[in-house]
């Protein structure tokens, strides 16, 4: 691809994610990401509730999943035969595309709270970091496939390999049966993203209490919603 359309490339994302920024703007839309094991759910559960009982309304859901046709791609990819990295890729990125158009969008645009656990981030991180794909170019697919729409706060749970592992117990997925290197590549591309982007993101350890994680991150949801006002 030549530089210029490269450029061009830039400028078409940027237009776009800045059309959903302000078809979606009265929601707050916000993910946790991290290893397996890291203690998301638990999480998304106690955040959901909380906001809640502050009289919002919230859309909680995950990815893959989250939608007929995503629970449909979620069986091929976690629960199916071997999947090729590529193809793994383009299912996980079927998924969050129809899920936005579908889901998230919608519910944004009618003011409400979208709670996502697991994002475009996961794919970069799973697919572009662990699967050696390269994270610009699953990076780029992933932009593509959710039109630029991105997390106003993304929660990192910081979880090690082997504490993740443990946590996990049983094997029960395709990616969760990878290795620990394959963990530890995934950790690295969380803490390299987040790093990137800091005010969009809140690293936690995982390793705390769920009674002290819980309370950083509505301390960090509570930033967020104070920025917008
Ligand atoms: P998750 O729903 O967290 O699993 P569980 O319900 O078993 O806790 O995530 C499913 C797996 O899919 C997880 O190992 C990460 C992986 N994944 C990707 O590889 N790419 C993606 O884009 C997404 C959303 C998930």
């Amino acid at each position: 691809m030549s530089s210029r359309s490269h450029r061009l490339g830039a400028v078409t994302e940027n237009l776009a994610a800045a059309t959903h920024r302000k078809d979606t703007a009265p929601g707050l839309f916000v993910c946790f990401e991290g290893g397996d094991g890291a203690g998301k759910s638990t999480q998304v559960r106690l955040l959901t509730e909380s906001l809640r009982q502050r009289g919002r309304e919230v859309v909680v859901t995950r990815q893959p999943g989250g939608t007929p046709l995503g629970a449909q791609i979620r069986e091929l990819v976690l629960h199916g035969d071997h999947v090729s990295a590529r193809a793994e890729a383009l299912l996980f990125a079927a998924d969050k595309a129809h899920h936005v158009d579908q889901l998230i969008k919608p519910a944004l645009a009618a003011g409400q709270v979208v709670i996502t656990d697991r994002y475009v981030d996961s794919s970069i991180t799973y697919q572009g970091a662990g699967r050696e794909l390269g994270a610009d170019e699953i990076t780029a697919l992933q932009h593509w496939a959710v039109g630029g729409l991105l997390p106003d706060l993304t929660v990192v749970l910081d979880v090690s390999p082997e504490v993740g592992r443990e946590r996990r117990g049983h094997v029960h997925d395709r990616l969760e049966s990878e290795a620990d290197a394959f963990h530890a590549a995934v950790r690295r591309g969380y803490l390299e993203l987040a790093s990137q982007d800091p005010e969009r993101y809140l690293v936690l350890d995982a390793s705390q209490t769920v009674e002290r994680l819980h309370a950083a991150v509505v301390d960090g949801v509570d930033r967020v919603m104070a920025a917008r006002r």
